[in-house]
């Protein structure tokens, strides 16, 4: 007897008529049509829905989520801004209502399908009074998210007294991957060094690496070259991600052309926020204005794993957002012009299959041993999924139903047309 079947199921890839049994928390099977003779304790007609592993945000700053106004409103809508009205309300910040943000944040991410988040904590403070309230969400939230959290030096750990110590402490108390954000030390020479110090940490260390990197319209900014290099000196391939790496969409084409080839030899990921990148990149320009997101389909297509963040949810950098990554998907393909079926597809994989990859997820995906963690969504399919940000019909962590939403249909009444028309395929 299974624990549950899902049955008549759309996958990802496009397979339909798909059913899926699990068995103690994994799926045991995967088969085109009935499976013979199956009987399960629960059993779920899928309608040819689309059934997708859960979403995973692989760029998040949960110690800031849900704070928007607080102590006021960023006016310029600049990073800059962000990053000074950050600084204003890190003294006024309590850890319990930093906690309760993120457990509320939490609670919209699982209603979203989104299980696994990796978020960057600040470790300027010699306080570490973000890491440990992140410490503590990570430990309540573990049994319906896999919460991932990187020491992130927000002032740069160079240019903040005593931030490196404050980044190998955060490392201690168990905070799981090393951050930086060389483009905001002191100089080019300085955030150079950042990079070089904080790989040989991650290396001494057996730590994944994941820096904000160049998040700049400053196309001179170039320490995602030095972050590759040092990935490959290190032997680090495979365990080093870029983040935002914007100022790559200002860079000239001929050093791009040298660079993009240098990213993939180095297996090192990158991570673009499209939310944010139009947000907050091009913001000294007049007009023309940049985009400012990274180059993500020539990087795909060079080999490199790209995958897309949310990045921030009404905090000092951004009022708007809800946990939705499919929100995430749509604006990437939009800002990066990945219009065609094989783009948006790409966009997805972006917010599922690449961002598992990016935080060494195991058991992730519709296959035989996986975790029974997936979402069966208001949707035929991932394009689908994606134009109309489906529903998430029910969100199952290892084989159970952790969060539902109604199936919606409009009704309309107009001449010529039927009586009742379901939202998912009215276009
Ligand atoms: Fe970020």
């Amino acid at each position: 007897m299974l624990d549950l079947l899902i049955t008549n199921c759309t996958l990802p890839d496009g397979r339909k008529n798909m059913s899926v049994a699990v068995q103690a928390g994994k799926i045991s099977e995967v088969t085109e049509g009935p499976i013979a003779g199956a009987q399960a304790k629960e059993t779920v007609d899928a309608k040819s829905y689309l059934l997708s592993p859960h979403f995973v945000d692989p760029h998040f700053h949960m110690d800031a989520t849900l704070s928007y106004g607080l102590p006021r409103v960023n006016e310029s809508g600049t990073l800059l801004e962000g990053i000074a009205l950050w600084g204003e309300l890190k003294p006024l910040l309590k850890a319990e209502d930093m906690i309760e943000r993120a457990l509320t944040y939490c609670d919209w991410a699982v209603a979203r399908g989104l299980l696994a988040i990796r978020s960057h904590v600040d470790t300027s403070d010699a306080s570490m009074l973000p890491v440990e309230a992140m410490l503590e969400v990570k430990k309540r939230v573990a049994g319906y998210i896999d919460l991932q959290l990187v020491a992130f030096p927000q002032d740069g750990v160079l240019r903040t007294k005593g931030g490196m110590d404050s980044l190998k402490k955060a490392l201690d108390m168990g905070v799981d991957v090393v951050g930086g954000i060389p483009h905001f030390e002191r100089t080019m020479a300085q955030g150079a060094e950042s990079v070089k110090l904080l790989c040989e940490m991650a290396a001494e260390r057996g730590k994944l690496v994941d820096m904000h990197c160049d998040e700049t319209d400053d196309p001179l900014s170039r320490h995602i070259e030095s972050l590759a290099f040092e990935t490959q000196r290190l032997g680090l391939q495979g365990r080093v991600n870029g983040s935002h790496c914007t100022s790559m969409h200002s860079m000239d084409n001929y050093y791009v052309s040298k660079l993009i080839p240098l990213i993939a030899e180095s297996g090192v990921s990158v991570i673009a926020n499209p939310l944010i990148n139009i947000t907050l990149q091009g913001r000294h320009d007049t007009y023309p204005k940049r985009r400012g997101m990274t180059r993500v389909p020539e990087l795909m297509a060079a080999g490199v794993n790209v995958a897309f963040g949310h990045d921030c949810v009404m905090d000092p950098w951004y009022g708007m957002g809800s946990a939705d990554m499919l929100e995430v998907a749509h604006m990437g393909l939009h800002v990066a012009q990945m219009t065609s079926q094989k783009g948006i597809k790409a966009c997805y994989d972006a917010v599922t299959v690449n961002a598992a990859k990016v935080m060494h997820l195991e058991g992730y995906g519709i296959e035989a041993g996986c975790d029974a963690s997936f979402v069966l969504l208001q949707a035929r399919d991932v394009v689908e999924a994606i134009r109309l940000r489906g529903n998430r019909l029910k969100v199952f962590k290892s084989g159970a139903v952790i969060a539902q939403t109604p199936e919606v249909g409009a009704s309309i009444n107009i001449s010529g047309r039927p009586d009742t028309v379901r939202f998912s395929t009215f276009s």
